[in-house]
């Protein structure tokens, strides 16, 4: 018998490397990069600064220490940070904004996750003795808790404008920025022009083993170097890293597209299915978030049953899964994968009226 490929919507975090991304790897053009002296990290570095329309950046080996290297790079130890409730830099990311950068972190619920203009001014405090200082306003685009969804440049200009207004600093967890950029057809820039800086990950749908950029002017990112450096993610020979990098920025970004289309037929197939509820207007981009309250079972109950089908899914929580597409999942992969959720929901389905 031959063995099933398991279809793995946990994530896009999942995808491997290309075929071109492992031979670029292997011919890379090494130096020390703490030296500064790595070609391949120079160019990716240039490369991404120009494609984002700043003036420098920095590669650095997570998103999480993309996040954590502008926090610090952006603020002053105990100043207030304005965030979404929901942001990554708020659940996933170990606390390491307390923790380590020293900020009070402001949450704000949203819709859609998208930050209100309004909301957010009123939660900016005076500058006065009393007060932590508010110095950074943060979205984060796409968002992945809200289910992949876009931050337009339009809410990013009129955010960007209240940050600028109250002399603050506006800064975007763009881990899946160019999911965005893809989705609304245009291009990245229109989104970068209205932050004054950005994170973007190469290692999620744009398939890399590793690594993200932090991007800005050439001051802020002169700083996140020096952190960098100072949470350890000084790299030597990173342009093993980077030679995927640049393989990624030129050749994998509008197959994004193929992720989307992916998403969209899951979420509508997902959506006709009786125990299931999907929120339509949130598939934006590659991501599905299934609601399984009505089926009166833990979302672990379900993803085990959708494991026992070949089908993996990720969790976040309140009776939510989430389903990511990504390189590597086909058509095919997501009709497989439609099939094992209409098999598991009646299995439980079945449970439940018995
Ligand atoms: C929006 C967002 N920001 C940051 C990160 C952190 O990236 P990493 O897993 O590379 O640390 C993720 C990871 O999924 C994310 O979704």
């Amino acid at each position: 018998m031959t063995k099933v490929e398991v279809v793995d919507l946990r994530s896009d975090t999942v995808t491997l490397p290309t075929d071109e991304m492992l031979e670029a790897i292997r011919h890379a053009r090494l130096g020390d990069d703490v030296y500064g002296e790595d070609p391949t990290v120079n160019e990716l570095e240039a490369l991404a600064a120009e494609r984002m329309g700043k003036e420098a950046a920095v590669l650095v080996p997570s998103g999480t220490m993309a996040n954590l290297v502008s926090l610090m790079s952006n603020t002053k130890r105990g100043d207030l940070v304005i965030l979404e409730s929901e942001a990554h830099m708020y659940w996933y990311e170990a606390g390491g904004l307390s923790a380590i950068a020293g900020l009070l972190p402001w949450p704000l619920k949203s819709e859609f996750g998208v930050l209100n203009p309004d909301v957010v001014e009123a939660a900016i405090r005076p500058r006065n003795i009393h007060f932590p200082e508010p110095t950074l306003i943060c979205v984060e685009n796409t968002h992945n808790r809200h289910g992949g969804t876009v931050v337009s440049p339009k809410q990013l200009e009129v955010l960007g404008y209240v940050a600028r207004t109250h002399g603050m600093r506006f800064y975007m967890d763009g881990a899946r920025i160019f999911n965005a950029a893809v989705a609304l057809g245009v291009d990245v820039k229109d989104f970068t022009r209205h932050v004054d800086n950005l994170m973007f990950c190469l290692s999620k749908g744009l398939s890399c083993p590793a690594g993200s950029l932090v991007i800005g002017t050439k001051d802020f990112v002169e700083r996140a170097r020096r952190n960098r450096k100072v949470l350890g993610g000084g790299m030597r020979q990173a342009g093993i890293i980077a030679a995927a990098g640049i393989v990624a920025l030129e050749k994998l970004v509008q197959r994004l597209a193929d992720d989307h289309r992916n998403a969209r037929f899951l979420a509508e197939g997902c959506a006709r299915v009786e125990g299931l509820s999907v929120d339509l207007a949130r598939v934006q981009t590659n991501m599905v978030v299934l609601d399984i309250s009505d089926l009166g079972v833990e979302d672990g109950v379900f993803r085990s049953k959708l494991k026992e089908h070949g089908v993996l899914a990720g969790s976040i929580g309140r009776g939510k899964v989430r389903l990511v597409t990504h390189r590597g999942i086909e058509k095919e992969h997501v009709e497989r994968a439609m099939d094992a959720i209409i098999t598991a929901v009646d299995d439980l389905r079945g449970k439940a009226d018995a």
